[in-house]
């Protein structure tokens, strides 16, 4: 039985229950984070924690985040998930409870965290070589993703999409433009350059996507931050994804055409062996990543 953190408790699972009139159960008010650990070493957290920050500040809901650290911390020692290869703590805020208005509540409430640890696996050696595919979905999301909200459906309905269509990934798109994934952002490789998004309300600022940015930059890998149009993806060298539980994720075929060399190429084989290296430096102490 796993041990969950709620509202300042650490609980077996199976003892956590939140309110009906919980604002995040009735009206998605409220905001997460995904945060990796790899060996019981957190990879990230300060980041995580200021972009949470940030998503609290953009909703109005009053939380002090002093605190989240530590429970970051325990809840994967009290899971036994310090010698996991890789685990991930999820953490979400809701504005708490109260009667069901559109507005808030006029007395604010407390609000309501939850917090839980877990294992994840990265996919084997012979998969990840192989690439992933992905099928462009519609982005049906609302305005201000670039807020990590709770409010998933849009999200969650591409994914299936992609799933129900036989694809790993969705790639949204929005007035022709290939914005991010479902879950991911999304990079390509044109003549050398690695091109993306930049930051802005359409996509949410990845803490992965800083570091493989920072990562090319140390490897001399020009970058740049530019919206990608869908009719471009047929001549990019290559794709890929990145996110907290997809590290850089090589995609080698969009809408069942083929992307560059229909395997992982050279830029994303390097930007991930960075990344796992900038991993390996972190969990031994030599790297402080936040
Ligand atoms: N997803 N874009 C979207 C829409 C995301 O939901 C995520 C993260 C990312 C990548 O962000 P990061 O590198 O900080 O994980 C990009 C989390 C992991 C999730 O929903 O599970």
């Amino acid at each position: 039985m796993s041990i969950v953190y709620l509202n300042g408790e650490f609980v077996p699972k199976d003892e956590a229950s939140i309110s009906v009139d919980d604002r995040g159960f009735l009206l998605s008010d409220g905001v997460y984070e995904v945060t990796p650990f790899y060996q019981g070493v957190a990879f990230c957290l300060d980041h995580h924690l200021v972009r949470l920050e940030r998503s609290l500040r953009e909703l109005g809901i009053l939380f002090n985040t002093e605190g989240l650290t530590d429970i970051h911390h325990r809840l994967v020692a009290e899971n036994q998930l310090e010698n996991e290869v890789r685990s991930l703590v999820y953490l979400q805020i809701t504005r708490g409870v109260a009667p069901r208005t559109h507005y808030f509540p006029p007395e604010p409430v407390p609000a309501t965290v939850y917090a839980y640890a877990k294992p994840w696996e990265r996919p084997p050696e012979a998969v990840w070589s192989q690439g992933f595919t992905a099928i462009t979905v519609p982005d049906e999301r609302w305005l201000r993703v670039d807020i990590k909200t709770i409010s998933l459906l849009a999200n969650a309905l591409a994914f299936q999409t992609a799933r129900d269509a036989g694809a790993d990934d969705a790639l949204l798109v929005r007035d022709k433009v290939a914005i991010e994934g479902a879950h991911q952002n999304f990079f390509a490789v044109f003549d050398g350059t690695l091109v993306t998004h930049p930051e802005s309300n359409l996509i949410l600022p990845g803490i992965t996507r800083n570091v493989v940015l920072r990562l090319a930059g140390e490897h001399g890998i020009p970058v740049e931050q530019r919206p990608i149009r869908v009719e471009e993806l047929v001549n990019a060298d290559e794709l890929f994804f990145t996110g907290t539980t997809g590290e850089v994720r090589p995609c080698v075929q969009v809408d069942g055409e083929p992307i560059g060399i229909g395997r992982p190429g050279d830029v994303t084989v390097a930007l991930s062996q960075a990344f796992l290296d900038l991993v390996q430096q972190t969990k031994e102490g030599v790297a402080a990543v936040g």
